[in-house]
């Protein structure tokens, strides 16, 4: 074993088997079902080493079964199902039953899923009315959404023996906070909620009562496609939160918290309002859309095409391909939006520029997500919070299995030191 890399204090260059150093050690391999296999950085840590990974890139940090996702194809499996399947297959509820519980359900199946749902007394809670009031008017959605399911641990039973009820709660009552959102954000009448209305037509109307938007059945299939491709994405930014703040057995609505602030992040679930302020902006500075391409690979500005590019994804994503088309959908049916046009003209720009080429860089969900949701009548501030209703099965799910999981230790990364090396104070 050479540990010739380890000498030098500092900031560490990175070093691989071309380069001076190779270290060499016996590590265990778990082979996935599908995917890298992983070395065990346990056995990197019994040698005096540790695996540098900024961003958790190349790190799996744990085992699941939920959702797969090979990026270099673009394909997406919940279960195993391709993703776009289940779009085109089944509902909303019916895929959070197949990722929290493992399979679809059969009909008696749903049926009692349905009616555990309905049951759930959370969504019509008398506190959410003062409590949204309450919320300094330019509160964003997403912080009104954390603050109120962070306040849904005292009123609702919670933790690893109450996972099963509280996935129902938040199932039922994650519309009914988006839609009190929607209410405060606009200012408009709160609607009652109605279990006995489907799920989608349920919110639609808390958000728009009855104007047609909530009634049309090409706007209730387009927000179902939605949230059902966006029912969970594997160890996204904020499912790994979410599983961070499990690990300390803090309770279910807290991690969800937790989750829904990682969501936010413009880099993340936070695309979606981003993309369109960006094409706002580019409208509103003239439309010259090569300027902003020629922005985005300029090294030194720190623009960056909002909904292009992915952690992941290699290639155009599978959920991207079927939104596009759920975009023209219903943007055509809508008033003409002159933005799906300049989006459609930046993907073909950005598309055929060797930059995007070399980097594999593609349009991703929320490049197109925003334009349906502004066709729609939301307000951009509402999008994660869209994006944030449909991940709500994605959350349980690994949340269940994290609390569940043999190897459940407290997540806990290290660093590698690079500030001052002891010294004593001089006085
Ligand atoms: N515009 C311009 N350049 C980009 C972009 C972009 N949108 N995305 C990546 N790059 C460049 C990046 O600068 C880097 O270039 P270089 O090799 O010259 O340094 C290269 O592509 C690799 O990018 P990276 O930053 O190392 O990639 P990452 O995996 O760390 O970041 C990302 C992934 C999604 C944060 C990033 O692509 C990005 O900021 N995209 C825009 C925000 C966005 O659309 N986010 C939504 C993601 S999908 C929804 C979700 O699931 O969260």
């Amino acid at each position: 074993m050479s540990r010739t890399a380890h000498e030098t204090p500092g900031v560490p260059e990175p070093r691989t088997a071309a380069g001076k150093n190779v270290v060499q050690a016996e590590l265990a391999v778990s082979e996935p079902v599908m995917g890298r296999p992983a070395v065990a950085a346990a056995d990197l840590a019994r040698e005096g080493y540790l695996v540098y990974d900024p961003g958790l890139a190349d790190t799996a940090i744990c085992r699941s079964e939920i959702t797969y996702i090979d990026g270099d194809a673009g394909i997406l499996l919940y279960r195993g199902y391709p993703a776009q399947q289940v779009a085109e297959k089944c509902t909303f509820l019916q895929t959070a039953h197949l990722l929290t519980t493992g399979e679809l359900p059969t009909g008696a199946q749903e049926e009692r899923w349905l009616a555990r749902i309905a049951a759930s007394t959370l969504p019509a809670n008398p506190v959410w009315g003062p409590l949204f009031d309450a919320m300094p008017a330019g509160t964003h959605p997403m912080a009104m959404l954390a603050a109120a399911t962070s306040v849904m641990t005292s009123l609702a039973p919670d933790g690893a023996s109450a996972i099963e009820q509280a996935g129902f709660d938040l199932l039922a009552t994650m519309p009914a906070l988006a839609a009190h959102a929607f209410a405060r954000v606009e200012d408009r009448p709160r609607r009652p909620y109605d279990p006995s209305a489907g799920y989608v037509e349920n919110f639609l109307h808390m958000c728009f009562g009855d104007s047609p938007v909530a009634t049309d059945p090409a706007m209730v299939h387009a927000l179902e496609t939605l949230l059902v491709l966006h029912a969970d994405h594997e160890q996204n930014c904020s499912t790994a939160t979410l599983r961070l703040v499990s690990s300390s057995n803090a309770g279910f609505f807290s991690s969800v918290s937790a989750a829904l602030s990682a969501l936010w992040g413009p880099l993340h679930g936070g695309a979606n309002q981003a993309v369109i302020e960006m094409l706002q902006a580019i409208r509103d500075d003239g439309g010259d859309l090569g300027k902003y391409v020629a922005k985005a690979k300029d090294r030194n500005d720190p623009f960056r095409l909002m909904g292009f590019g992915h952690r992941v994804y290699r290639t155009f994503d599978a959920r991207a391909r079927v939104i596009r088309e759920v975009a023209r959908e219903v943007c055509g049916k809508a008033a003409h939006d002159p933005l799906l046009d300049m989006a459609l003209e930046l993907e073909e720009i950005a598309r055929n520029d060797e930059f995007f080429l070399e980097r594999k860089l593609y349009p991703n969900v929320d490049f197109y997500s925003g334009l349906i949701y502004r066709a729609m009548g939301f307000p951009v501030e509402m999008f994660t919070a869209l994006f944030a209703v449909g991940r709500a099965p994605g959350w349980i799910a690994h949340w269940t299995e994290a609390a569940t999981a043999p190897e459940r230790r407290i997540g806990r990364p290290a660093q590698l030191y690079t500030g001052p090396a002891t010294r004593d104070l001089q006085f």
